[in-house]
């Protein structure tokens, strides 16, 4: 098999990380019929199952918890999770609708965020060679590209909207990642564009800019009624912004 292209999704709360991860994913299954696919939520808030479509059996989470009640002392901890990772990930990993899912869950101990970032960096080293494309969404900011999350990403999205403070964040991301992700390309994403006619430059916040993408009522309507990405008509707005990101990637 060749490269697998890994796409992440970066950038502030609440700007559509969850929402194009999910079109990007349709779009996914649609043009590439019988490649490896698979889906991951990175985001603790959790979203992406829903905006899929998909029911979640067991989290990363619920296997690191299951893992270290199963292991006597003395014994690697890490070691023995990824092991045991590998074997159930693919039990985990619904195969439905052309794509496996994963999904990071909810660390309820407060303060376990960085072991499950660390479980899930070593989770994506371990699973990305078996998949042709692996879609990330990722958690708001830029903890995850610190924390090495995203190491392997080699397509990194960072998704705005027109505001200034969620560019500022783009331009972090960007130089962030520059040491910590071996990024093919950097491209940014504004989501929601009430105002295209503002949008000056190619470049946003020093990464070059993808798509822009006007509100799309369908996507809301969608959403609000708890609907799932592959019941929007075809011709839906954010549909058509991810084939736009996918085809400026060069993936389609
Ligand atoms: N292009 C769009 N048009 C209309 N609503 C959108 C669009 N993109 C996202 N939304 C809505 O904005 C809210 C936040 O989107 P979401 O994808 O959950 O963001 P994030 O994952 O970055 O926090 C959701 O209610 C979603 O339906
Ligand atoms: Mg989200």
């Amino acid at each position: 098999m060749g490269h697998s292209c890994v796409i992440a999704l970066t950038g502030k709360g609440g700007v559509g990380k969850t929402s194009l991860s999910a079109a990007i994913l349709r779009i996914l299954t649609e043009e590439k019929p019988g490649a490896k696919i698979l889906a991951i939520d990175a985001d603790p808030a959790v979203g992406l199952s829903v905006a899929l479509g998909v029911d979640v059996k067991e989290t990363l989470d619920d296997i690191r918890l299951r893992v270290a009640r199963d292991v006597t002392e003395g014994l690697n901890e890490t070691q023995d999770i990824l092991a045991e990772a590998k074997f159930r990930l693919f039990e985990a990993m619904q195969e439905q609708r052309g794509f496996a899912f994963l999904a990071i869950g909810r660390p309820e101990a407060a303060g376990c965020y960085c072991a499950i970032n660390t479980y899930l960096r070593q989770v994506i080293s371990l699973l990305v060679d078996e998949f042709d494309y692996v879609v990330i969404d990722g958690e708001a900011g830029i903890e995850q590209i610190n924390r090495r999350v995203m190491e392997k990403v080699t397509h990194l999205l960072c998704v705005s909207d027109q505001s200034r403070k969620g560019i500022q964040i783009i331009s972090t991301i960007k130089e962030v990642s520059e040491k910590l992700v071996a990024a093919d390309k950097v491209g940014a994403v504004l989501n929601r564009v009430l105002m295209p006619e503002r949008i000056t430059e190619t470049e946003i916040g020093g990464a070059e800019l993808l798509a822009v993408i006007p509100p799309d009522p369908m996507h809301a309507e969608n959403d609000i009624e708890g609907r799932s990405v592959f019941d929007l008509p075809e011709e839906s707005t954010i549909l058509n912004g991810a084939r736009t990101i996918l085809a400026k990637l060069g993936i389609l």
